[in-house]
């Protein structure tokens, strides 16, 4: 990767500086190098590259198929593009919850192929251990609760999470949990905006929100659903951008019918 030394990175250190002063952080999913470029350009703080890649980019229903090798080549090929943001990545499922010593084997061959600058697990109290292991390796890591869409066989669903007094008490102690263990932020999926308020401030480290209302200390979704590409899928707490989908559909029909009709490529456009 080449480093560009006028840009000032986002760091982890940043973003608790954005939580104390108030101003929210954007954060948004990224899987390759051409839109890392164009997000990072676009002056986004974090890019996750998320193990939604299994949905969006592989075509899978879950995010359990894809493996710690693909995320590593989305990972690199997404480092390459970004310059100024923060680059985290998800440890996909099966690659941390076999035992502390796992989760940082793997964390630490996404470290070193991709060139990322943190990771993401997701869980409570459960991988709370590897956290910390991860963390006093020196590797800034990022926690998830709420909808977290690695466990939706038991969950059974995409619903709202921790609508009942149990789930949200144990959200608020896994919070805590692993804000102790060192976790520098916390995406907070899919839960009542009420309890992310709550979560929100019981923290000192920001909380990022997906489906989790406005008093969070940021946003992320996932890309390919913001620009309108992930054609059908429209939840609640998607605000849709660009209606991508159709654009480029237009636009690929506009190219097949040029050949078509041998308009393309014009006098112009040859040698
Ligand atoms: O994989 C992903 O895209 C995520 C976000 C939904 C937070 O984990």
């Amino acid at each position: 990767m080449s480093v560009n030394k006028e840009v000032k990175r986002v760091t982890t250190h940043t973003l608790q500086k954005m939580k104390e002063q108030g101003e929210n952080i954007s954060m948004l999913t990224a899987y390759d190098y051409s839109f890392a470029t164009v997000i990072d350009a676009a002056g986004i703080d974090v890019i996750l590259v998320g193990d939604s890649a299994s949905n969006v980019m592989a075509g899978h229903e879950t995010t359990l198929p894809i493996t710690l090798d693909q995320m590593i080549y989305h990972a690199a090929s997404v480092v390459r593009g970004a310059q100024r943001c923060l680059v985290v990545v998800d440890l996909p499922f099966g690659a941390y919850q076999g035992n502390t010593k796992e989760a940082l084997n793997s964390t630490i061959r996404i470290m070193k192929e991709t060139g990322a600058h943190a990771i993401k697990l997701e869980g409570g109290v459960e991988i709370v251990d590897s956290v910390k292991r991860i963390v006093s390796a020196g590797v800034p890591v990022m926690g998830h609760l709420g909808l977290t869409p690695q466990s939706i066989y038991k969950f059974g669903t995409y619903t709202v999470r921790a609508k009942e007094e149990a789930e949200a008490a144990k959200l608020k102690e896994d919070a805590l949990l692993l804000q102790e263990a060192g976790c520098f932020a916390l995406v907070l999926e899919k839960i009542p905006a009420a309890l992310a308020k709550e979560v929100t401030e019981s923290l000192h480290i920001p909380t990022i929100g997906i489906g989790a209302g406005p008093h969070c200390n940021g946003q992320v979704l996932v890309m390919h659903d913001m620009l309108g590409l992930n054609q059908g899928f429209k939840p609640r707490f998607l605000r849709q951008y660009l209606d991508m989908y159709s654009q480029v559909k237009t636009a690929v029909g506009q190219y097949i019918a040029d050949v078509k009709s041998g308009d393309f490529p014009n006098e112009k456009e040859q040698y």
